[in-house]
């Protein structure tokens, strides 16, 4: 599979925010990640409804919605209208995760599942089949910009395993502290799309960055 590059918003200027989704809009990236935080799930708030419409309203690539917040079940109509193409829900924020991900099914976006550092894969058993996405987090969500933390390779090699195991379609997508020191080393482990946000908006030339990610096997 080609690989897949999802700029992270969060790490953008907010005050110039249509300028940096025009930017995104004309590079090679293939979404718009979006991260959603409520300080409660993660001791962070970044943007909310309205910010996420305003993207939306000048987006040309397919938002991925990335929801850190408890009780998503509430807000996943409210995302989709909103613009989300692809809603992403944490495994540790759903009792009920199975009629989280039909819920998500209806509205008619992809279903994305996110997986903490310490959760295992295994947890996904019985769910991977329903699921287009599983978000690894390659950080302790709640902000751009920290160390990416090298056990994700291992969970990379069982979510492979997994998925092919159970003939799952489900694509794995990888987000924090992704660069070009391991962009190489995830796609090559499975990794078909991978969010990054400090390393792309803190170069020289984004546009370059991103193209640079996305060719870089
Ligand atoms: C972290 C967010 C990430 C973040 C990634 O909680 O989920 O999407 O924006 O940023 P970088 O690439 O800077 O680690
Ligand atoms: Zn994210």
């Amino acid at each position: 599979m080609n690989p897949l590059i999802a700029p992270s918003i969060l790490a953008a200027d907010f005050a110039n925010l249509q300028a940096e989704v025009e930017m995104i809009n004309g590079s090679e990236a293939d979404y718009i990640h979006v991260d959603i935080m409520d300080g409660v799930f993660v001791p962070n708030i970044s943007l909310g409804l309205p910010v996420l419409e305003a993207i939306h309203r000048h987006a040309r690539k397919p938002l991925d919605v990335h929801l850190m917040i408890v009780d998503p079940d509430k807000y996943l109509a409210p995302c989709q209208k909103a613009g989300a193409s692809q809603l992403t829900v944490h495994i540790e924020a759903c009792p009920h995760l199975h009629r989280t991900v039909q819920a998500i099914k209806e509205l008619g976006c992809k279903t994305g599942v996110a997986l903490n550092p310490h959760t295992p894969v295994k947890f996904l058993e019985d769910i991977i089949r329903e699921v287009d996405v599983v978000l690894l987090m390659s950080v302790n969500p709640g902000f751009g910009g920290q160390k990416f933390i090298d056990n994700t390779y291992k969970k990379v090699n069982a979510l492979t395993r997994l998925i092919v195991e159970t003939g799952s379609h489900a694509r794995i997508e990888i987000d924090g502290g992704v660069s070009m020191d391991n962009a190489g080393k995830l796609f090559s482990a499975g990794a078909n799309i991978l969010v990054a946000g400090h390393f792309v908006f803190s170069s020289k030339s984004p546009v370059e960055t991103i193209k640079k990610l996305k060719n870089i096997v």
